[in-house]
């Protein structure tokens, strides 16, 4: 029998993906989404892309009576939990929203599994766990803390429940996967990054100002200490992303507590990151420099040589294909899913 995998939050851009990566790599896959965040079309996408089905429960990680249903129906094996709010200028506004949403949804999602005898997940962490003040090349082992966000704090604390839940039980089989900088889309254009309104993030913004949905894209600050003077980010494929993903799942067959940096290691200032989206696709950019935006750090990338290492994961896709591949879909879906 299949392997049967439940994606929390497997609607939104890289849940999406990552579903459609295990479809590929013959998991069953089941999904748990509110849709606060994302369109159940992506899933149908993602269907239509395998040739193969999947079981959708649009439902809340914090609804307890959500989950008897699906633990009932289905064999889950493992889970990969991506459910969670992730605008960090939100969650400074509005952090109560963050702690429930992501950090108590969390509980009552292992609370929920532990009832059920699943043991096994892989958790979507990022490096804004890292003190970034602190180092500019990350391992696992680089000091953490010290984050910006109420957002980048619910990553941390869920990290260190994680970590205590493990030396309480150790039955466990829990993997950590920091991501970098989440880029691209598949190559078919059919799936991608659909944010609402105005895009917090770099690439979303640079690819609706080529559409022609905005006007010009801002370079938050060319006064930092880097060789152009603007921050530098480890960029990754969604897709190489979603290829780490299907590795840590090995990792289930082993209990213990993993951790893992999913980047390329090959750091990027904005403005390179800008050139290459033009050269890519023949496009040209239209930026003005402008403030620093608070928060910001000037320089952090990953060494991923432990992902390689302990899971044979290795980031294949250059910047070239990550800027071809977000500009694919942006194009072939000006409004997104809508
Ligand atoms: P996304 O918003 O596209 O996906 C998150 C999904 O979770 C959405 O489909 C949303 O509807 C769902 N969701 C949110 N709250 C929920 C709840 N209470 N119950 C059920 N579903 C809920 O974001 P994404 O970029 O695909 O990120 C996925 C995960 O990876 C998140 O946990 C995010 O924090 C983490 N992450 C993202 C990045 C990034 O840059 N995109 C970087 C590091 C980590
Ligand atoms: C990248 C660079 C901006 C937009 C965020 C979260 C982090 C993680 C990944 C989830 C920065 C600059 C951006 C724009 C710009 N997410 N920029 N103009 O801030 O590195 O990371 O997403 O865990 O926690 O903080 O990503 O894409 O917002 O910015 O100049 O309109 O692009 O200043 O240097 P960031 P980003």
């Amino acid at each position: 029998m299949k392997k049967n995998i439940l994606v929390t939050g497997g609607a939104g851009y890289i849940g999406s993906h990552i579903c459609l990566e295990l479809l590929e790599q013959g998991y069953a896959v089941t999904v748990m989404d509110n849709l606060a965040n994302s369109s159940e079309k992506a899933l149908r996408r993602v269907e239509e892309l395998a040739g193969k089905k999947l079981r959708f429960y649009k439902a809340d990680i914090r609804d307890r009576s959500a989950y008897d249903e699906i633990f009932s129906q289905n064999e889950i094996y493992g889970v990969i939990h991506m459910a969670g709010l992730k605008a960090v200028g939100e969650s400074v506004r509005d952090p109560l929203a963050y702690f429930d949403n992501n950090i108590s949804g969390t509980v009552v999602l292992l609370e929920k599994m532990k009832e059920h005898h699943v043991k096994r997940m892989i958790f979507s962490s990022s490096a804004t766990v890292y003190d970034l003040t602190q180092r500019e090349c990350l391992t696992e082992e680089s000091p953490i803390g010290n984050s910006t966000s109420p957002y980048g704090r619910t990553k941390l604390v869920i990290e260190q429940m994680l970590a205590d839940l493990y030396h309480s039980d150790e039955s466990w089989s829990i993997v950590l996967l920091r991501y970098f900088n989440p880029i691209g889309a598949h190559e078919s254009g059919r799936i991608g990054e659909d944010p609402e309104g105005e895009p917090n993030n770099l690439m979303p913004y640079i690819t609706q100002v080529a559409v022609g949905k905005r006007e010009k894209l801002s370079v938050f600050g060319d006064d930092y200490d880097t060789p152009d003077g603007t921050c530098i980010r480890d960029y990754i494929h969604v897709m190489d992303l979603a290829d780490g993903h299907s590795k840590a799942v090995k990792k289930f067959e082993r209990k213990g507590l993993f951790v893992y940096n999913l980047g390329t290691g090959q750091p990027q200032s904005v403005l390179e990151v800008i050139h290459a989206f033009e050269r890519a696709n023949n496009l040209k950019i239209n930026y003005v420099i402008a403030p620093r935006r608070a928060g910001d750090a000037p320089k952090y990338y990953a060494n991923a040589d432990k992902a390689k290492v302990e899971l044979g994961w290795e980031a294949e896709r250059s910047i070239e294909e990550m800027c071809r591949d977000s500009w694919n879909w942006q194009k072939n879906n000006p409004e997104g899913y809508r």
